[in-house]
């Protein structure tokens, strides 16, 4: 053994015990109690937690003429220094681009910039052949996930799209992940509000109601009734869409969901403040009336939202204002892959929300297994990868912009005090997070292919 970190409680999905982890090689070789090594860390008073996972983050994602403002080297600084040691990204072709080429753009501007391990979900926003037939070799090489957009033009599809992508998807062992909204009903209100003169980032939430985001949920439900597909959707934000889930769980149907912190903790009341200030909170599906927050809290403890996951996609202030006087010009997106895990402690476990191990399990296990990486990540036992975060419940933090590592001039949880914070971080048993500060090299983290999807419902 290399590494022992000793005397922490040892936290996962099932088990919470006191104990020591032993490393050697960058795997986990021993769980138990007087473990040695020449190198020790101390846990005492800490939680000892699998390496967390954040499968949805936009780094350097284009849009327009713009890019996401944290690259994939600052992006996953930031991760890192709030506890996530695996981040999933996305690879979409764009113009002319095959969807190997778009692939292979993704991996040159990641490796070699990359601080924690990652991987790539795939963008099916075409369905011809010869892309259907690319989403299949890629399966082959790892790449076992597929976003699925219902709105943004040049990422979105049609209905015949959708079902081609997810029969290649159900063929290939590929996991579908949905944003859903309806295109045309948020068009249809974006139209209206602009001719009304209602300009302003206040009427934002109002161009994209919940009824948009619950009709292409049943939409793309049915469609994956029809292909007998499982799916997943990415940020799920209201009731009306956890009732679609419901609704399609009870037909015998295979759903899974994910919820970001941001819908769990904050409301569209934040888009009353004045201007510029609710330009920082337009993301989509955007922020909704606070009475969803209970239910999606009770969802996320009983199992029904398998997974939390931050969406990051940060704009600096100027990216943003330049849709001051149109809120439909405001880049969609905030920063949350730092303060996840924060948040997620001392809003939801501290609060009685979720019990420890569940925050382990949304957090870490169920993103490693639905994406193809368990039980190499999202867990602490002999032969996983020592990702580890040995974790102080009592260590208070004052969240600022000005203090995290993200690249954006704002945060939309500013003065935000959490109780519980990363205190140490490893990654394949290599400190790279100490108090706060980030110790390891650019581009140590490798890309992870990911097994298939095993498919239940076919
Ligand atoms: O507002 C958001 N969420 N922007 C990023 C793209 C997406 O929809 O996930
Ligand atoms: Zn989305
Ligand atoms: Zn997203």
């Amino acid at each position: 053994m290399d590494l022992v970190i000793k005397e922490g409680v040892v936290v996962t999905a099932s088990e919470a015990v006191e104990a020591d982890v032993g490393i050697e090689g960058g795997k986990i070789v021993a769980v138990g109690k007087g473990l040695d090594a020449p190198v020790k860390l101390k846990a005492q008073g800490c939680y000892i937690f699998p390496g967390f996972i954040d499968v949805h983050v936009h780094l350097q994602m284009p849009v327009g003429d713009i890019v996401s403002a944290d690259d994939f080297f600052t992006g996953t600084v930031a991760a890192a220094c709030g506890g996530t040691t695996t981040v999933l990204d996305f690879a979409e072709a764009h113009g002319s681009q095959s969807l190997s080429q778009a692939v292979e753009e993704r991996r040159r501007q990641a490796d070699g910039q990359v601080v924690v391990d990652y991987s790539l979900h795939l963008t099916g926003n075409r369905a011809d052949g010869q892309f259907l037939q690319e989403v299949a070799e890629l399966a082959e090489q790892g790449y076992t996930s597929l976003k699925i957009y219902t709105t943004y033009p040049g990422l979105m599809v049609d209905d015949g799209q959708i079902l081609k992508l997810l029969e290649t998807c159900r063929e290939a062992g590929v996991l579908p992940i949905v944003h859903a909204e309806n295109h045309h009903m948020i068009e249809h209100m974006k139209e209206r509000l602009l001719r009304e003169g209602k300009t302003s980032p206040r009427y934002h939430p109002i161009s994209r109601p919940c009824l948009a985001e619950a009709e292409a949920a049943q939409r793309v439900l049915a469609l994956s009734a029809l292909t007998r597909t499982p799916v997943y959707f990415v940020h799920l934000s209201c009731t009306e869409t956890l009732e679609a889930v419901r609704l399609a769980r009870s037909r015998g149907q295979e759903v899974y969901a994910e919820v970001t912190p941001h819908h769990l903790l904050l409301s569209d009341e934040e888009y009353l403040r004045p201007d510029p200030e609710a330009a920082m909170f337009v993301l989509s599906p955007p922020l909704r009336d606070k009475s969803h927050h209970s239910q999606l809290w009770g969802a996320l403890a009983r199992g029904e939202i398998q997974t939390v996951a931050t969406d990051h996609c940060p704009w600096t202030r100027a990216q943003r204002e330049r849709g001051l006087g149109n809120f439909t010009l405001i880049p969609n997106g905030a920063p949350g892959v730092e303060t996840r895990i924060p948040l997620l402690f001392t809003f939801g476990v501290r609060e009685g929300r979720l019990s420890l191990n569940r925050f382990v399990e949304v957090c870490s296990t169920m993103p490693a297994k639905l994406f193809g990486l368990y039980p190499r990540k999202g867990t602490i036992a002999p032969g996983a990868d020592a990702d580890l975060v040995v974790f102080d419940p009592e260590e208070e933090v004052t969240l600022s912009w000005r203090t995290l590592h993200h690249q954006v001039d704002h945060c939309p949880y500013e003065g935000w005090k959490v109780k519980g914070y990363p205190r140490l971080v490893l990654s394949r048993g290599e400190v790279i997070v100490e108090k706060g500060e980030f110790l390891g090299q650019k581009g140590r983290g490798l890309f992870l292919p990911r097994q298939k999807f095993p498919i239940r419902v076919a």
